[in-house]
């Protein structure tokens, strides 16, 4: 049977999803905005197989391949299933899975992985060419939203589909990402300083969950509309002096959401701290690097290609600071011809 090989990047996110009208279907509270990134990226193979069961296979730090744990795995073929009836079609698949970067360590690998895992599944299925904003759907169906924003490259907007503050009556239909801007437009570059490796306390799940039991919640979802104007015009006319301030409020924002949520959600580590203020220092000196967080302790340094070197070798120093990754804005998925297995 032919195979389909995916490599579908992460993205870090501008302007944060952070709490939903609807969990279970990842629509959420507010738009979003990501720049997909270039070298952390998932790759899933995808066979389709002649019967039996879905089999699904993650790679192991050996560079084998072994059992996910339950939960991977029902998260995995609920997915499949979707793909499935989406292409009207019923048969099984055998799906291998590897991350080029730590999993789960807030550098969204769900985004990555389940985008991926969906552009594989429809392309053996024949359907490689659907509209991206069909691809970009289904992704996002898998429960982790920004997956819906990695089948894109460049600059993505993930609008939302209600209206700031409209709960409930929402159509499933509208939500997709589109893409603000592709990678060639303006090259920004991500140093992520990694401060912690191994699987987050609490999941994003989670947090969305929780984020409106934070007395913050609705004074967020004030001071979004005017962040997501900036943010758009700051990409559009490559205004790193407009972005950067927005890109750490935004990061504040989250951060402070989920640590006054009931219960709290501290995500930060001391290292996490160390870099923050590192990433200060760097500004003060005239280095134009502003810092933003995921649902995770590690930090994405946004800067441009100028000052790339200096922030990687400045956080690199840092003792609390395991290794640098140095990403960029990308193209967005590429189907391959090896595949993983
Ligand atoms: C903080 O529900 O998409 O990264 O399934 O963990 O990828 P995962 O999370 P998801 O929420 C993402 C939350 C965020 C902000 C963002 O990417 O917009």
């Amino acid at each position: 049977m032919s195979k389909t090989t995916v490599a579908a990047p992460a993205n870090i996110a501008f302007i944060k999803y952070w709490g939903a009208r609807d969990l279970e279907r990842a629509l959420p509270m507010n738009s979003s905005i990501s720049m997909t990134l270039d070298h952390c990226v998932t790759r899933c193979t995808v066979e389709i197989l002649d019967g039996g069961h879905d089999e699904v296979w993650l790679s192991e730090p050996d560079g084998g391949f072994g059992s996910p744990e339950a939960e991977f795995t029902r998260r995995v073929v609920e997915q499949l299933d979707r793909v499935r009836q989406w292409a009207g079609r019923e048969e099984p698949f055998r799906v291998a899975t590897r991350n080029t970067f730590p999993s789960a360590a807030g550098l969204a690998s769900s985004a990555s992985g389940f985008a991926a895992l969906t552009l594989a599944a429809a392309g053996a299925l024949g359907r490689k060419d659907a509209p991206a904003r069909e691809l970009s759907q289904l992704s996002r169906r898998s429960g982790s939203g920004s997956a819906a924003r990695s089948v894109l490259g460049g600059y993505v907007e993930w609008p939302d589909p209600g209206g700031i503050g409209k709960v409930g009556g929402i159509d499933d239909e509208p939500s997709y990402a589109i893409q603000l801007a592709d990678a060639s437009h303006w090259d920004l570059r991500d140093v992520i300083a990694v401060v912690e490796i191994g699987p987050k306390v609490v999941s994003s799940r989670d947090g969305h969950r929780l984020a409106h039991t934070s007395p913050y919640y609705t004074k967020r979802l004030e001071l979004v509309p005017e962040r997501l104007q900036k943010v758009r015009r700051a990409i559009e006319t490559r205004d790193f002096d407009l972005l950067g301030p927005v890109l750490e409020e935004e990061s504040t924002d989250l951060h402070m959401i989920a640590m006054t949520s009931q219960p709290p959600i501290f995500y930060w580590s001391p290292g996490t701290v160390a870099v923050l203020r590192a990433v200060r220092e760097l500004r003060q000196e005239g280095l134009a690097a502003f810092a933003t967080l995921d649902a995770g302790a590690n930090v994405h340094v946004i800067c441009d290609p100028d000052s790339e070197d200096e922030v990687a070798e400045r956080l690199e120093d840092l003792p609390a600071v395991g290794f640098v990754i140095r990403d960029g804005v990308g193209d967005g998925p590429e189907h391959e011809t090896t595949h993983l297995f």
